[in-house]
């Protein structure tokens, strides 16, 4: 009996480390090897349709707006495997700030964003404004109704279409609100010391 329980005990304070680092950071928000982050980050604002914001290191969102472009860089295969016909999840991390920390994020709202798609190969820019934005493309049929800190939100699941050849394409959307104010530091899928934030796309 007493060997037993003393490797069941083992086994508890041996597991219990990594237990306690994931359940600190929101269901789902622990990524695969080789997800990708956004190389990229546009603000637009339709009450300054001209203004061109360029690449900025924080997301943000106001309500009826600014909105933040999202510029990912998809490769065309992955491993020798084309990924034209993979299926691209995109994802919005999205923890509380203590789980940010100490990445820097922000949310008051109602939660209620939108995503616009534009089409596969054309992103934000240092020329993008709300009046010279990408074409527009498909949005994500099936996004999230609401948004709030504490969660992972899976916001499209569709084939990836990066032709082959391409040497990879952008993929791009825009993140808007009615309702909601949103700042967010980017970080890279690892988290970069803290909880994931932002936007991820996982090819499988
Ligand atoms: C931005 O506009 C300038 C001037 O028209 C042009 O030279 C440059 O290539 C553009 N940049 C991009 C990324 O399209």
């Amino acid at each position: 009996m007493k060997p037993a329980i003393i490797s069941t005990l083992l086994a508890t304070a041996l597991a219990a480390p990594s237990l306690i680092e994931r359940g600190s950071c929101p269901a789902n928000s622990k990524y695969p090897a080789g997800a990708i982050s956004p190389y990229g980050l546009v603000p637009i604002s339709s009450s300054h349709p001209s203004k061109k914001y360029g690449f900025v290191p924080k997301g943000i969102v106001t309500p009826n707006d600014l909105c933040t472009i999202v510029d990912l860089k998809i490769p065309d295969s992955i491993n020798g495997e084309l990924t034209l016909l993979k299926t691209c999840t995109l994802t919005f991390s999205f923890p509380t700030p203590s789980q940010a920390a100490p990445h820097k994020l922000s949310f008051s709202g109602g939660g209620h964003f939108t995503f616009s798609g534009y089409l596969t190969g054309f992103g934000g820019d240092e020329n993008t404004s709300y009046d010279n934005q990408p074409l527009i493309g498909p949005s994500p049929p099936f996004p999230p109704p609401v948004m709030k800190p504490g969660s992972t939100y899976t916001i499209a699941d569709l084939p990836c279409g990066i032709l082959p050849g391409s040497g990879g394409q952008t993929v791009s959307g825009a993140l808007c609100s009615q309702d909601s104010k949103l700042e967010w530091e980017q970080t890279k899928a690892g988290g970069d010391g803290g909880c994931p934030v932002g936007f991820f796309v996982v090819v499988h």
